[in-house]
């Protein structure tokens, strides 16, 4: 038996009252995250018939070679957090550059994990030329080489791809929801349907997904965004457009209001679309949350426990991915920075490589998920 059950946080929540959240001060007090075995995240989600991996960088594999070892230990696929963007691929308008990414995809298969594509069409990250050269008479052959040359480079390698990236937006104000992006005003609405299309032309085999953020919360911001997906994926489906799974960005908050209700009943509305789902950048923002360690780790690995029971109970969750594995290294610590000064811990390893209780919470809802059955 594993513990960090001992550790007397207690004394020192005592203090604290988080005024939007005291329950989960109380909730989380007496709470035991042991599990049995030190078995990796990856062993005991394959146990289960999920994949568990993460989001990580080739400059951060090449340097740190604790935590790629730790990473091949613990995760069995790997996404490339920026590497298969337009602005790492694309130096120019004429070139592709895969050697970032080739790198990383190498560092996948020597270690036996998959690989996933991250992303294809999003209205980020884009070149500096993309502005000057892209315009409503040649978006779709742009996109269409991007979508042939990049899906084709690694075709039967890649897991899944997210297709179309963050479309929906409900604050652009648009009866379909859709946000107002540069594909949108060159290429009209059809261009999702475009982009997964020609991505299950150049890779037949790859899962084809369409990955967004803010879907977890019971605000009225989320409900917009989950009733915005949902009709997106249903027009999708019904005019036979290949998507095959959304992914759940899952970008978790210490403070958000959390309904289990209807977030089961969300998950189930893309499960009886038909549609895989995958969560594909989890992690816990714990900027709000108290300064102590002992307290904020607490918290935090509660949150990672009781999102995970509940999404993992939908069968049609196939993957949790995290963004990033050690606290050493995470978009959070420039976009969520502490007031306080203290350095982040939102992931399931800390900045020194070992296990948090964020971890025991992860472990523990994989080892309690039900199995797969395909
Ligand atoms: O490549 C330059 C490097 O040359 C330079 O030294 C460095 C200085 O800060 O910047 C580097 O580029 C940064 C890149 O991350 C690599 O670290 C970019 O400025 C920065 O914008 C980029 O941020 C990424 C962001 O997406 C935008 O692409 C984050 O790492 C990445 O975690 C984040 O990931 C997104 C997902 O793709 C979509 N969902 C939300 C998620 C979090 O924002």
């Amino acid at each position: 038996m594993s513990t960090f059950a001992g550790t007397d946080a207690l004394a020192i929540a005592s203090g604290y009252r988080h005024q939007n959240n005291p329950i989960q001060v109380t909730a989380q007090k007496n709470k035991d995250f042991s599990v049995v075995e030190n078995t990796p995240l990856r062993k005991r989600a394959a146990a289960k018939g999920l994949i568990y991996g993460a989001a990580t960088q080739t400059s951060t594999l090449c340097l740190d070679t604790k935590f790629a070892t730790k990473f091949a230990q613990e995760c069995a696929m790997l996404v490339p957090e920026n590497e298969l963007k337009w602005k790492a691929l694309r130096p120019s308008f004429n070139s592709f550059d895969f050697t970032r990414s080739d790198w990383l995809a190498h560092f996948a298969s020597t270690n036996k994990m998959l690989l996933r594509g991250h992303t294809l069409v999003w209205h980020e990250s884009l070149p500096q030329w993309f502005k000057a050269i892209v315009n409503n008479r040649n978006a779709e052959q742009i996109m269409l080489k991007h979508i042939t040359t990049v899906v084709g480079h690694y075709a039967g390698k890649i897991h899944s791809w997210d297709v179309v990236n963050e479309a929906v937006f409900p604050e652009h104000g648009r009866a379909d929801g859709l946000r107002n992006t540069p594909w949108l005003k060159f290429l009209g609405l059809n261009y999702i349907d475009f982009a997964f299309r020609m991505a299950a032309q150049a890779d037949p085999k790859a899962l084809l997904v369409y990955n967004d953020y803010g879907l977890e919360y019971d605000t009225p911001g989320d409900e917009a965004k989950r009733t915005a997906v949902l009709k997106l994926l249903e027009r999708l489906k019904s005019q036979g457009t290949p998507v095959q799974a959304l992914g759940i960005q899952a970008h978790l908050e210490g403070e958000a209001p959390f309904n289990a209700k209807k977030l089961k009943a969300f998950l189930k509305n893309v499960a009886d679309l038909g549609l895989k789902i995958i969560i594909t950048e989890l992690d816990v923002a714990e900027n709000m949350l108290p300064k102590n360690i002992l307290v904020r780790d607490r918290l935090v690995a509660k949150i990672y426990e009781d999102y995970l029971s509940v999404v993992l109970d939908e069968t049609a969750v196939i993957a949790v991915l995290t963004w990033g594995l050690s606290d050493r290294y995470t978009w959070l610590r420039d976009q969520k920075f502490r007031k306080d000064g203290e350095t982040v811990r939102p992931l399931p390893l800390d900045a020194q490589m070992e296990r948090k209780l964020a971890w025991y919470a992860m472990a523990r809802a994989f080892d309690q998920a039900p199995m797969r059955v395909f």
